[in-house]
């Protein structure tokens, strides 16, 4: 009895075993060869004095936005007045159309010569966040050089993608090439603070005009990140399937007030913290494995040792063990689920007087496999308490998951787009956890992508919004080729967009 038992279990065990090395050999994603851009291209776009010069006119316009509907229009009209005398050959087209939407806002169509090519749209926007001056080595607005990185607000986020589109396009232009396929560029110019003045109504003027089915779009977004894992050297693009929702809830409690000396059960203050206290203890579940989390380390896997390849393409024995450790690790806890912060608290108006009231300020930012009512539902359960009364202030549903697979246009001609710039990079679906403008563009395409063509260590990304942003020369050279070839590519109707260089314009 206990000898076929053993070997039944021996016998369990070697399955395993073999299916576990199986998926290991025969994982694959989509990696077509592609060539790589290279100096010596004739069509390689060089970062000369004059096209950084450029940049660094865009980069000293102090563009800020502080609040809905707040943002400096001095400074915007200037920027906008800028790119329209920076790009003569866009501007002159016969090819090109122009609108300025809202006043500060830039909306351009180049129209392709084959009307049965679905047309695409690049985004980004002119706005930047405010700086605390004093935390900066550099003038933020200065735009200066310094040991090869150019210092501003705004150089990653996002004028580098402003200006490099614009430099794409005109060298497309000026080169004499005629597009097949029709593309839009857009930019919005109060992304920081919503993007209703902005995007907002780019879409609504897009939609009256009849447009409604993209092939795909590209915004601002996650980076080219390198050692982004212990034990994983080379430089890994993530590019944006999806974004995570929000949802703010207020939690209040009111009593009745009385004098301290005589307390009558709990006080509003106690109600409330025991109701935070559920909150901070019960994490919502984790979701590891119903979003791109998952692939992005499935798309990994040529690039791992064996071990952790044997790992990441059987997630389904392994996922488990996997996702109770991302839990662990803060960065990681932040795209396997649903997080919980509670931010601000108020009750109280004297030391001797029972509190009449209490509140708090919820703010999750949701998993793109759950919705804002089943995260509702979920606080309600735990709190489980009437004299609790939950509010929504504000919520957003996630982003839809754009389809990253083999035969997905978009999604490939972005990545072999990527690959021929950054040679070594591997590319891999992953969820924005912060907002962008595309959530006024859902309605044009489900195929949304969310990549920033800036290549980064884990360190800079405090630079984000932070103190001493910046670029490098080199990384400003490649975003302009980044978005020449992804131009050049997505030209074509076919996969694998390959771009053949001079051969074809
Ligand atoms: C655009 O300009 C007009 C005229 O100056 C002004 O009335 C309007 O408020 C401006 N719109 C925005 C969004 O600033
Ligand atoms: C890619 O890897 C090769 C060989 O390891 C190296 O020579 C090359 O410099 C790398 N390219 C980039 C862009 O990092």
């Amino acid at each position: 009895m206990l000898r076929n038992v053993c070997a039944c279990i021996g016998f369990v065990i070697l399955v395993l075993v073999f299916i576990i090395l199986v998926r290991t050999a025969t994982f694959s994603v989509r990696s077509d060869s592609v060539r790589s851009c290279r100096l010596t291209d004739s069509d390689f776009i060089r970062a000369t004095d004059e096209i950084i010069g450029r940049f660094q006119s865009a980069l000293r316009f102090k563009t800020i936005s502080t609040n809905l509907h707040q943002y400096d229009r001095a400074e915007l009209q200037k920027m906008v007045d800028f790119v329209r005398s920076a790009f003569p050959v866009i501007h002159s087209s016969t090819l090109v159309t122009h609108d300025v939407v809202n006043n500060y806002s830039l909306l351009y169509k180049v129209q392709g010569s084959n009307s049965a090519l679905r047309p695409y749209m690049l985004c980004a926007h002119l706005d930047v966040v405010p700086v605390n001056r004093d935390a900066w080595e550099e003038d933020p607005f200065g735009a200066n050089i310094k040991d090869g990185f150019i210092y501003a607000r705004g150089t990653i986020d996002v004028k580098q993608i402003v200006m490099g589109v614009m430099e794409a396009t005109e060298f497309l232009l000026k080169s004499g090439h005629v597009p097949k396929r029709t593309f839009y560029i857009a930019f919005g110019h109060d992304e920081e603070v919503t993007g209703l003045d902005g995007a907002a109504k780019i879409s609504e003027l897009l939609y009256s005009r009849g447009v409604r089915d993209l092939e795909f779009l590209i915004d601002e977004g996650t980076t080219i990140v390198n050692k982004l894992f212990p034990g994983v050297n080379i430089p890994i693009a993530v590019v944006g399937t999806s974004e995570k929702g929000s949802l703010s809830l207020e939690l209040s409690v009111n009593g009745v007030p009385g004098h301290s000396s005589m307390p009558e059960g709990e006080t509003t203050i106690a109600t409330l913290a025991r109701a935070i206290t559920r909150l901070e203890e019960n994490p919502h579940p984790n979701m590891f494995g119903t979003g791109p989390e998952k692939d992005l380390f499935t798309h990994l896997a040529s690039d791992l040792s064996l071990p952790f390849r044997a790992v990441v393409t059987n997630l389904w024995l392994f996922g488990p063990v996997v996702s109770r450790l991302f839990s662990r690790i803060p960065s990681l806890n932040a795209i396997v689920r649903t997080v919980t912060s509670v931010t601000m608290v108020n009750g109280g108006v004297k030391v001797n007087v029972l509190p009449p009231s209490a509140t708090a300020m919820v703010n999750h930012r949701i998993h793109p496999a759950q919705t804002v009512k089943e995260v509702m539902e979920y606080d309600r359960k735990l709190i489980n308490d009437e004299r609790v009364k939950i509010r929504v202030v504000s919520s957003m549903e996630p982003h839809p998951m754009s389809p990253y697979g083999d035969e997905d246009f978009g999604y490939q001609t972005i990545k072999n787009s990527i690959r021929q710039i950054w040679g070594n990079a591997t590319v891999v679906p992953g969820v924005m956890i912060g907002n962008t403008d595309t959530v006024h563009y859902i309605r044009f395409t489900k195929n949304i992508y969310r990549f920033s063509p800036t290549f980064m260590f884990p360190e800079d990304l405090k630079r984000f919004h932070g103190n001493n942003e910046r670029i490098s020369v080199q990384n400003y050279e490649q975003v302009i080729n980044f978005y020449y070839h992804l131009l050049v590519n997505a030209d074509d109707g076919t996969l694998p967009p390959f771009h053949k260089h001079n051969d074809e314009l």
